[in-house]
This record gives C-alpha cells, sequence and structure tokens, in this order.
C-alpha cells in the first residue's frame, strides 16, 4: 500500500494522465485522510496508482491512471484488482466512482470489472474553455463480483 512519502511519484504518474493534475501535497493531504489508500505499479519507474476511500461499508475509487506508455498491458485493471480486494477484506460491500461520459478507456476499464451504471452528475466536471462534461456514477456490489 502506498505512504505518504510517496506522493511525488503519484503526482508524476497522475500529471501524465490528466490536464489538471493534483501535485505531491494533494497527495499526502489526501493519504493523511481517513479510510484513503491506494497503491503504485511500478517497473523501472512508476507507471501508475490508484487512490481510494473507504467509508462506512462503501469503496469510493478517487483516482486511477497509468502512464501513456505503459496502457493496454493491464495495469489499471491490476491496481483496481487490488484496492478491491483490499476493500472487501476491510469489510467494503459496494464500490462507486465517478467518470467523464466521455471517457471511454475508463468506462471499458470499469465496465469490464462489473461496474453498472448508477446515475449522471450534470456538468460535473470543468474543463476550462472545452466547458463543462457531465460524469457518470458507477459501482460495484462486491459481494456479488469476482474482481
Ligand atoms: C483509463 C486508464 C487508467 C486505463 O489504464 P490501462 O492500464 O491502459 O488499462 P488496462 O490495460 O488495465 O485495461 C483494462 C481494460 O480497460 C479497457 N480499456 C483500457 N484502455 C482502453 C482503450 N484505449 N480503449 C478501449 N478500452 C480500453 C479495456 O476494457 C481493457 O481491457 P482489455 O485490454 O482486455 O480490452 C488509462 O487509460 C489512463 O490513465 N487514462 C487517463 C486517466 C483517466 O482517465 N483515468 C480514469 C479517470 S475516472
Amino acid at each position: 500500500m502506498v505512504t505518504p512519502d510517496e506522493a511525488d511519484d503519484l503526482a508524476a504518474v497522475h500529471a501524465q494522465a490528466f490536464a489538471k493534475p493534483w501535485d505531491a501535497e494533494a497527495f499526502a493531504e489526501l493519504l493523511a485522510g481517513p479510510g484513503v489508500f491506494g497503491f503504485v505499479a511500478a517497473k523501472d519507474a512508476p507507471q501508475g496508482l490508484i487512490l481510494c476511500r473507504a467509508a462506512a461499508d462503501e469503496l469510493e475509487i478517487l483516482t486511477v491512471a497509468v502512464a501513456p506508455d505503459a496502457r493496454r498491458r493491464g495495469v489499471a485493471k491490476a491496481l483496481m484488482t487490488a484496492a478491491i480486494a483490499a476493500a472487501r477484506a476491510a469489510g467494503s460491500s459496494q464500490a462507486f466512482l465517478e467518470v467523464a461520459v466521455d471517457n471511454m478507456e475508463a468506462v471499458g476499464l470499469y465496465a469490464g470489472l462489473g461496474f453498472r451504471r448508477s446515475g449522471v452528475r450534470r456538468a460535473y466536471y470543468d474543463r476550462g474553455p472545452d466547458g463543462q462534461i457531465d460524469a457518470l456514477v458507477m459501482r460495484l456490489d462486491l459481494a456479488a463480483s469476482n474482481a
């Protein structure tokens, strides 16, 4: 499991995956919060990350990202599976996340793990000059899934 010492690595991967990345300070603060945990995938250098929050019996996926040159090799799927296993062991029964409606890579990743659409948050993400975009809320029943 990732520790606050790895905040720089988390920020470095995040910056390769998002237009508005979280910096090392933001990761360190998040990791100090209750129920927050994550994993880093590394091969020589950090390649991918997942950060989650467990609250009551729910797991929230806060972010998942893989460096462009490491994509389509199962890194994100392995990170999601590790987070789900940790949450299940800690007593979570549901997992949920938000994802931009046009993020087909991520929607494909989540759907492949068994997440299903449970709602829409209108104008959830602000893309600056490109305007706002809706988020899908996706949920997975951990008791009923093999992920
Ligand atoms: C989404 C992301 C994390 C996927 O990482 P990845 O390591 O390439 O994903 P995986 O190799 O584990 O792929 C698992 C599944 O996701 C889906 N998927 C991943 N990339 C895809 C793509 N480019 N097109 C379609 N489906 C894709 C597929 O179902 C894939 O399974 P398959 O390879 O057996 O077909 C990565 O593209 C990324 O970092 N994107 C930018 C950040 C982001 O959008 N994060 C999610 C925010 S909610």
